[in-house]
């Protein structure tokens, strides 16, 4: 009993490490996402932030999607930096505020509008 206990144990171990492993190796790629868009909203701090400059690094055109011009702008100033991006029209600050639905409508009926290509990703990174 305890001998199959043991061994259902270690295999469980076992798959969990593999599917863990698999699944890095999968987001630490280098790949490269040049032709597609990606829009990160709370793209100013934290978590957003973080992603951005990783999308950017991956030649993707990034929308910072932020509710303060100013952290907006000094998001995006960062991410060109970090990301060592100098074509800053592929990282670009855009208003919108979550909590005002004209707002949304706003942000969303000047994407479509604007944006060329056929957005790819979306990632919500705010409150
Ligand atoms: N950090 C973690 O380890 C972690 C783990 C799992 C899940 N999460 C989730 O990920 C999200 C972000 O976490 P975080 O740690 O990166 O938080 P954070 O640093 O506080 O960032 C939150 C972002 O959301 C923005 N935001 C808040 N209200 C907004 C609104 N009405 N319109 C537009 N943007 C707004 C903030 O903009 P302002 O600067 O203008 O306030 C800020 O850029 C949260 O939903 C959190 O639950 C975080």
């Amino acid at each position: 009993m305890l001998v199959e206990f043991l061994v259902g144990l270690v295999l469980l171990v076992t798959a969990v490490h593999l599917y863990v492993k698999s699944t890095w190796s999968r987001v630490t790629e280098n790949v490269n996402l040049s032709g597609k868009t990606v829009i990160i909203t709370g793209a100013n701090s934290g978590v957003g932030q973080a992603l951005a400059i990783e999308f950017a690094r991956r030649n993707t055109r990034v929308i910072l999607a932020c509710r303060s011009a100013i952290r907006g702008e000094g998001a995006r100033q960062n991410v060109l930096a970090e990301a060592d991006r100098d074509d800053d029209g592929e990282v670009v600050f855009r208003h919108l505020d979550l909590s005002s639905l004209e707002s949304v409508r706003k942000f969303a009926a000047n994407t479509l509008e604007t944006e060329p290509r056929y957005l790819k990703i979306y990632l919500s990174c705010s409150w």
